[in-house]
């Protein structure tokens, strides 16, 4: 026998029906959100209309989705959610360099290119150097660590938003550590620019008064045979949206100094530390 709905026990109502239910760790995680879900509910105490719009809000949200489009990790992103559970999943330290999160922009297969490769298929932009070396938490070299990058264009567009306009696969390349794990590639400059506001992510930002603004940065994943893989960006130092990224990414160890050589050419320079895993 259930008991039957009522204000004071409607979490535990639902919760009781999951007697049922094979898998222990879904059992768990169901069971406390049903819990919050019922407190939030019971906090907030939302109005017909105001259930009506969040209903709305959600399916707005699924229907924006699709192979080139993930507006649901966009919401994940700018409630600070994919930061807490990449934050979460990342808690060792062991001295890797930082991760943080991966975005909806990265495309499988990127090229492998020379160290040094232009990763820009593009004219314009301020033309960058970004070298450093893959080493162990001990700091001995990688030799033929893998690091996947990708980034904006000069305008603060990726390839995958402008397909009528930018080359397939611009600002993307793979690049391999050489004996001493070292790599480098050209690139330009990176710019910061609003992630996409077009769908109901944008309206919320609008509504929460944000901007949608991320920080001048370049993704990079980086893999290598024995270690754990980190997903991770750089940060341009001086940027002006540091200290107010809209999906909460920035971290120190992460913000590095571009500074123009006497060639007209920026230059940067990052290390990645690598661990074992556990
Ligand atoms: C990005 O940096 O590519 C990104 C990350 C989160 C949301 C939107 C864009
Ligand atoms: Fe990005």
């Amino acid at each position: 026998m259930y008991q039957l709905f009522s204000e004071e026990g409607s979490a535990q109502a639902v919760i009781d029906r999951l007697d049922g239910c094979q898998d222990p760790r879904f059992h768990h995680v169901i069971s406390r959100a049903i819990h919050h879900l019922h407190n939030f509910v019971k906090e907030v105490e939302p109005t017909m209309e105001e259930w009506a719009q969040a209903i709305e809000f959600l399916t707005a949200t699924g229907q924006m989705c699709d192979d080139k489009r993930q507006e649901w990790i966009l919401a994940s992103d700018v409630l600070g959610v994919s930061m807490l559970v990449e934050t979460i999943n990342n808690r060792s330290t062991k001295g890797q360099t930082e991760a943080t999160v991966l975005g909806p922009f990265h495309v499988a297969g990127a090229e492998l290119l020379e160290n040094g490769s232009n990763i820009s298929k593009e004219e314009d932009g301020a033309l960058c150097f970004v070298e450093g070396h893959v080493k162990d938490t001990d700091g001995n070299p990688i030799a033929g660590a893998v690091l996947d990058i990708w980034q904006t264009n000069a305008h603060g567009f990726y390839d995958v938003q402008q397909p009528d306009q930018q080359p397939e696969m611009n600002m993307r390349g793979k690049f391999k550590t050489d004996e001493k794990g070292y790599y480098a590639f050209h690139t330009v400059k990176p710019v910061s620019y609003p992630i996409p506001t077009d769908g109901p992510v944008g309206k919320l930002l609008n509504l929460m008064g944000r901007h949608a603004f991320r920080p001048a940065h370049i993704h990079y994943i980086i893999q290598a045979h024995g270690f754990d893989p980190i997903t991770t960006h750089i940060f341009l130092k001086g940027d002006p949206y540091l200290d107010s990224d809209a999906v909460f990414g920035v971290k120190d160890s992460l913000v590095v100094d571009f500074s123009k050589g006497d060639n007209g050419i920026w230059h940067a320079r990052f290390d990645i530390v690598l661990a074992r895993p556990d």
